[in-house]
């Protein structure tokens, strides 16, 4: 992704969306859509994300890859893990990965990933990687402040949105350049179980139409979160659909 295409606006409603419009004009890999503000931002499973002209990223990456459809959901791991070292370079060394889809740090939401898939008969057409990062909030309503924070609070400075997106889609292209070549996430599969929120605790599985709680032994390398179920056996849950949550709170 030399000579990337970005995309910047001030305010739309959500990047997201400007790249469904892009894709489906036939943009190229590769494009990116930068935001300041998002009027319609939108975030996992139908819930808004708020988008506030704060100083924080709202961004969205146009993939076109040659996998199958079912292996899409591993993008999120991917640019989560990408996204935790570009933080760990910065200087946020306790930085970690709340399976799939969420950076904490502080054991707070200071990152959100929405990957959407759109499928032209059983084929990829193509992905939308949607990427939400608190860099310079400095104030959360009542209600998110003991699950949200941002790089700006945690750290007492003010981040340059534009270098972090830089760093980001950088090292994002390297992983994902390797992940293209492999096919899955063994290559990586070590260093994201060390950044792993979950790693070891007890969670809620919370599959559609399924709900349980079971001990998160770390992720495998299709990006499956490897739990153990209270009657002893091991089971790979599925990136795709499920929400993970702590027992006693959000890890
Ligand atoms: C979540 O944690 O629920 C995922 C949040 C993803 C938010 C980002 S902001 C940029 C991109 N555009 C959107 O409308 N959503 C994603």
């Amino acid at each position: 992704m030399e000579n990337r295409n970005i995309i910047y606006y001030q305010k739309t409603d959500s990047t997201n969306m400007r790249i469904e419009e892009l894709a489906r004009n036939g943009a190229a890999h590769g494009t990116v859509v930068v935001a300041e503000e998002q009027t319609a931002g939108r975030g996992r499973r139908g819930r808004r994300w708020e988008s506030p002209p704060d100083g924080n990223i709202y961004m969205s990456v146009l993939l076109r890859p040659e996998i199958e459809a079912d292996k899409a959901p591993m993008l999120t791991l991917v640019m989560a893990y990408s996204i935790a070292t570009v933080l760990q370079n910065q200087g946020y060394e306790d930085v970690q990965i709340k399976w799939p889809n969420d950076l904490i740090i502080s054991r707070k939401k200071v990152c959100g990933i929405l990957t959407e898939m759109h499928l032209q008969g059983a084929e990829i057409d193509y992905v939308t990687v949607g990427v939400g990062i608190n860099a310079n909030t400095k104030q959360f309503p009542s209600e998110l402040q003991d699950k949200a924070t941002s790089l700006s609070l945690e750290s007492g400075r003010t981040e340059e949105c534009d270098l972090l997106i830089e760093n980001i889609l950088q090292r994002f292209d390297e992983e994902y350049n390797q992940f293209l070549k492999e096919k899955n996430l063994s290559f990586l599969q070590e260093a994201y179980n060390q950044l792993l929120a979950n790693r070891e605790r007890e969670v809620q599985v919370l599959e559609p139409g399924n709900a349980y709680t079971a001990y998160a032994l770390g992720i495998n390398q299709n990006g499956e979160l490897i739990v153990r179920t209270h009657e002893g056996t091991e089971q790979a849950v599925f990136a795709g659909e499920v929400s993970v949550r702590g027992v006693y709170g959000y890890i």
